[in-house]
This record gives C-alpha cells, sequence and structure tokens, in this order.
C-alpha cells in the first residue's frame, strides 16, 4: 500500500517507514552509491540505495532507468548540510531505500527526456504525439492540476455558497446562434438529417430559466469549426451559467465573486472588489479594442480637433470624410524607435499595414519642446497646432508621437496593434500584474457588410438596453465582457424575455418571425409560457488556466488538445473511415485529393 506520495515527504517524516510509487525521473551512481529521483505527479523526492546500509535494495537500483516504474519502501532521513535542495520541496530528505520492486520498464527509446528542467525545448509536435509523456513532465502536471482547482473552486462556490445546480444539455443538438461554423454528423437513423455540436448550451440554458431551475452551471463542451490561434480551440470548455430574477449588477456582482473566490482558492490572491468597467466606446476610444490589456498606459488620443482644418490634407481628409486622427505617445521614444522603424519596409509599418492601415505619421518632441517631423506634415504645422498638440498629449521631450488617420475601425484596430507590441518590447507590461475589468454597453448589432444587413453582435437574444428600445439598430446591449490583461475570458448578457422586443431585434436583423420560427421555434414558443426575466455568462475555462498558469497558449492548459490545423497528432483525427460506415449514413465525399505534380 502506498503510504504517502513523493512530493508530500518533510522533515516531519524523518525515521518513518514509507512505501512509494512513481517514476525514474533520475538515476545517479556516485562512487558506489545509487541516487534516484522518483517522480509521481505531487514532485519528486531522493531515493538512496546504499550497498553499506540497504544492501536488499542494491541489486535492484543498479538496474533502474529512466521513467521505469517503481515501487520503493524505505526510511526518512534528514538529508546531509552538503545535499540539502532548496529548489524542490522534499529537498530536505532523503528515503534509504530498504526495497525496491520494478513494476515496469521502458522497452523503447524516450522521445524526449522527460525530467523536470529538460523538456522545455523539444518541438510542440513531438510533445502532441507523445503527449502521455508530455504530460509526465512538470509544468504540464501542474498546469492540468491547477486546472482541476480551478473547476473545483468554480463548483464549490456555485453550488455551496451560491445554489447554482449543474445540469448536463446534448451534445447532439441543432446549431446554436454562436456565429461559427458548426461541426456537423450525420444521422443514421434519419438519413440526409444532421445534428450540429452545440457552439454553447445557449439555447438550452434559456429554457432551463423557462424550467424554473433558477439557476444553472455547467462544465460544458463547445465546439466551434473556425480559424484556430493561441487562444482558440475547436472544442473548448465552458463555465456556462444562467440565472433567473438578478438584474444586471446583480449578476457582475456575484460574477466578481466567483473570480475572486477562484484567485483567493488557487492563487492566495486577493482581488479588490467592484472590478472597474469601462464602456464599449470609451474602451474603443482609449485602446482602440473591447479587450484592452490595461497594465500599461500608451492610450489612443484623438487629436481631429486639432487637425480637422490643417492643411496636412492626410489628417484633415480623414477627418472630414467621417474618419478620424488618433496618436500615441511613447516616452522616450526619441532614443529607442528609428525612422527605419516607422517607415515603409520597417517593422513597426509592417504591423500597422497588416492591421491595414497605408502608413504611420509621426512627430517627434526634441530639446525645448520643437517638433520634429518630415514632408507634407512638416509644412503644415502651426504654432497653434503644436502647442494644443503638446498640452492634448502631456508630450515632453525626448517622446515620439505615432499617428493613425483614417476610418476610424482601421485606425482602432493598427494603433491598437501598434500599442500592443509596444507595450511588450519596451517592456511597459508588468508580468505580475493582474487586470481584471469588464466591459460594458456594447451596441446590439454591427453592420455585415458582404450581406448589407446588421447582425446581432453577440446572439440575438441579448436584450437591448432599456433607454434604446425604441431606436434599436443604434442600440446598446445589456451584455457584458470580462477581461483578463487583454484577454477576454467571458462574456454574456440579460436575455430578452418579452415577445414584442424578440420580435423588433429578429425585424432589425432581417429575420421574419417565420425564418425565426424555423430557426428557433422550440426557444420561441418556450417563451410564450411564463419566461422568468434572466441573464448568464460563460466563461473560457482554458483561457482562464492559461492566464492562471501564466502559459502563452490554451494548448498547455488541455490534456488532449489539437492543433493549429484542428488535428490530434497523438490518435491522428481526423481520420478517414470505413467505405461501410459511410454507406450506412449515405454520406460520401465530394473532396478530390490534389494530385501531385
Ligand atoms: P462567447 O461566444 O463569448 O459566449 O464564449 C464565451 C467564452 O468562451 C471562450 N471561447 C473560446 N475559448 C477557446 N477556444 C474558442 N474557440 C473559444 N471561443 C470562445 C472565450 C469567451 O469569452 N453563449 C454565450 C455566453 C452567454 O451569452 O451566456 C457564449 O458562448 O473566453
Amino acid at each position: 500500500m502506498r503510504s504517502h506520495y513523493c512530493g508530500e515527504l518533510r522533515e516531519r517524516e524523518i525515521e518513518k517507514t514509507v512505501t512509494l510509487y512513481g517514476w525514474v525521473d533520475r538515476h545517479r551512481d556516485h562512487g558506489g552509491v545509487i541516487f534516484i529521483d522518483l517522480r509521481d505527479r505531487t514532485g519528486i523526492v531522493q531515493i538512496v540505495s546504499d550497498p553499506q546500509r540497504t544492501p536488499a535494495s542494491y541489486a535492484t537500483a543498479e538496474q533502474v532507468r529512466n521513467e521505469y516504474v517503481i515501487k520503493v519502501t524505505g526510511k526518512v532521513s534528514q538529508r546531509p548540510e552538503i545535499s540539502l535542495n532548496t529548489r524542490i520541496a522534499t529537498g530536505a530528505i532523503e528515503i534509504y531505500a530498504e526495497n525496491i520492486e520494478i513494476l515496469n520498464g521502458v522497452s523503447k527509446q524516450l522521445p524526449f527526456v522527460i525530467s523536470t528542467g529538460e523538456g522545455e525545448s523539444v518541438r510542440e509536435e513531438v510533445r502532441l504525439k507523445y503527449r502521455y509523456l508530455d504530460l509526465r513532465r512538470e509544468k504540464m502536471s501542474q498546469n492540468l492540476q491547477l486546472r482541476h482547482g480551478v473547476v473545483k473552486a468554480m463548483r464549490r462556490f456555485l453550488e455551496d455558497q451560491e445554489n447554482f445546480i449543474e445540469v448536463e444539455t446534448p451534445i447532439l443538438t441543432r446549431s446554436t446562434p454562436e456565429g461559427a461554423r458548426d461541426y456537423l454528423v450525420p444521422s443514421r437513423v434519419n438519413l440526409g438529417q444532421w445534428y450540429a455540436l452545440p457552439q454553447s448550451p445557449q439555447l438550452f440554458k434559456q429554457l432551463l430559466m423557462v424550467s424554473g431551475m433558477d439557476r444553472y452551471y455547467q462544465i460544458a463542451r463547445c465546439f466551434r469549426d473556425e480559424d484556430l490561434r493561441a487562444d482558440r480551440q475547436p472544442e473548448f470548455t465552458q463555465l456556462d451559467m444562467e440565472m433567473s430574477f438578478l438584474s444586471f449588477n446583480e449578476i457582475l456582482a456575484l460574477n466578481e465573486a466567483l473570480i475572486c473566490h477562484i484567485f483567493k482558492t488557487v492563487k492566495n490572491i486577493d482581488i479588490p472588489r467592484p472590478l472597474p468597467r469601462l464602456t464599449y466606446a470609451e474602451s474603443m476610444d482609449r485602446y482602440g479594442c473591447d479587450r484592452p490589456d490595461t497594465r500599461f498606459g500608451l492610450e489612443l488620443i484623438d487629436v481631429c480637433e486639432i487637425f480637422k482644418d490643417s492643411g496636412f490634407k492626410v489628417f484633415s481628409g480623414a477627418i472630414n470624410s467621417g474618419g478620424v486622427v488618433k496618436t500615441i505617445c511613447i516616452q522616450g521614444g526619441n532614443d529607442v524607435i528609428s525612422n527605419v522603424r516607422i517607415k515603409p519596409g520597417g517593422d513597426l509599418f509592417r504591423e500597422a499595414a497588416e492591421a491595414g492601415a497605408k502608413g504611420i505619421a509621426y512627430i517627434r518632441v526634441r530639446e525645448n519642446y520643437e517638433l520634429d517631423t518630415i514632408g507634407a506634415i512638416k509644412d503644415n504645422l502651426g504654432q497653434e497646432q503644436k502647442q494644443a498638440l503638446i498640452e492634448k498629449t502631456g508630450a515632453l521631450p525626448g517622446d515620439l508621437l505615432l499617428f493613425g488617420a483614417g476610418d476610424r475601425e482601421t485606425v482602432n484596430k493598427s494603433l491598437c496593434r501598434l500599442r500592443l507590441v509596444l507595450g511588450e518590447q519596451l517592456g511597459l507590461i508588468d508580468e505580475d500584474k493582474i487586470n481584471l475589468l469588464w466591459i460594458t454597453d456594447f451596441p446590439m448589432f454591427e453592420w455585415n457588410a458582404d450581406e448589407q444587413r446588421l447582425e446581432a453582435l453577440h446572439h440575438p437574444f441579448t436584450a437591448p438596453h432599456p433607454e434604446d428600445v425604441d431606436n434599436l439598430p443604434t442600440a446598446r446591449a445589456l451584455a457584458y465582457d470580462m477581461v483578463f490583461n487583454g484577454i477576454e475570458i467571458g462574456g454574456g448578457s440579460l436575455r430578452i424575455y418579452q415577445r414584442e422586443i424578440q420580435e423588433k431585434v429578429f425585424s432589425t436583423i432581417g429575420l421574419s418571425m417565420e425564418e425565426a420560427y424555423n430557426k428557433f421555434g422550440f426557444l420561441l414558443e418556450a417563451f410564450e409560457y411564463g419566461t422568468p426575466p434572466h441573464g448568464g455568462i460563460a466563461y473560457g475555462l482554458d483561457r482562464l488556466v492559461m492566464l492562471l498558469a501564466k502559459e502563452e497558449s490554451i494548448r498547455d492548459v488541455i490534456a488532449f488538445p489539437k492543433t493549429q490545423q484542428a488535428s490530434c497528432l497523438l490518435t491522428s483525427a481526423p481520420s478517414s473511415v470505413d467505405a461501410k460506415q459511410l454507406k450506412e449514413l449515405q454520406v460520401s465525399s465530394t473532396y478530390k485529393p490534389k494530385l501531385k505534380e
């Protein structure tokens, strides 16, 4: 019987005989005495086999190799002063092995070294192919345990303190309106018909409110067929919640308490409450995006007033055709950012161009507030404008001003990108800072230029702000996103529960009641039978854990993730299937692989 886990042992166990199971992390032969680092998911402890002191275990100790699975029984001893190891939690003790049993060996060459600190440079494809070995590595094992800790804290808070119940919702279902592409599953029993895997449990959780469940949550798997990035996976996990009879502020307060509980439980960090709130409009103005990283400044400053009558046509032209001119002021930027980097061919130019900008204008503030720039902008910079610019931006000698001019969306996008790149490059981001905030007052709709119509920004069940119901196309939504250091970790809204408002929203997005009934008739019908006011939210569990673990990719906090090409390198999914299976489903592929030239 195991008496302890390896990583738990401390000086209090000295003189006790313990039985441990684990993997051999390393083994060393020091002039006849063999040292084995034994590892399990809790950590590492040093085992000693000495031909003088523990002759019974010595012959087996000589045979063990890295990653063998062994059972060890022995006495816990104080380590001599000279071999104390302060880098590991068990570094003050070691086990003198009375007995070592090899439970299993390793019959193949290991694809990489697993021992702590050694696997960091292994290529991700190799790690994913041998994920079961990768997960033995300390960091990965800790990430999975942290993830478990976060889910446990969520459950404890929601169930024990706030009366939520967990309800499972179907995986084989109809398409839900979250805006990404669906994963489809053909039905054998209903030939020619398809299930969609849920992009989220949105419709079911609203139905559960109609059912009187009052407070629902689920650790829900969601599926979205979209282009992948470091913080996106085709299948991911949400903490999904829905609650009845709570106001906007009550929902936000409950969620702040939840998030603070998670931080306190897994990291022992106190997050001050209430969390700051920023309206969508303010966030776009100051940061150029709706998920601002507020750990550093470099805010966008609107300088339209200063340049609207300027002779510099790039600026005044942009403003007078409905666009904007904005700037970011980089403290001490003159010394660290050369013209080459800003001009075509330079890295900053490229960043702005990738976000759609045609170029970056710049002004350098020199000694005595002399403004130094080039070309047409220089010829058209009057004394009054110089003065106003210095006042508006607060720029000091040595500072560099970078400008974006054009339509609002492109200016915001390109300056937001420059801001993030420079924040990182100039070391302005304190990696230990935790900035959590709400973004509120999203617009209800956005313009879909391809389809020439408005579409719902969140989903069409989001309630409009009561002050804006009479002018729906420009209405604000009762929606909220939670942003953690520049990453959207959660989002939700209050829902429409009155038929007239729902009809108005459908008609604003060009959906007739008939079409709406075809798509979500079951929900609309359910709403006729006494629907409570309700609202909810969903958090991206993978993203939250990624940030808590200080990882750069959600793949590092998911046990078996997919690659950027949405494939699993361990199981080789997706794969072709038996012709028989397809025949049974009456499905055939029209795909023709390209012939190799
Ligand atoms: P939303 O679509 O904003 O809302 O999703 C909620 C949160 O899920 C995370 N997320 C993802 N994480 C990893 N990979 C993905 N592909 C991915 N897509 C989204 C994000 C996001 O904030 N039903 C609504 C919620 C509601 O209104 O209650 C919904 O799903 O962190």
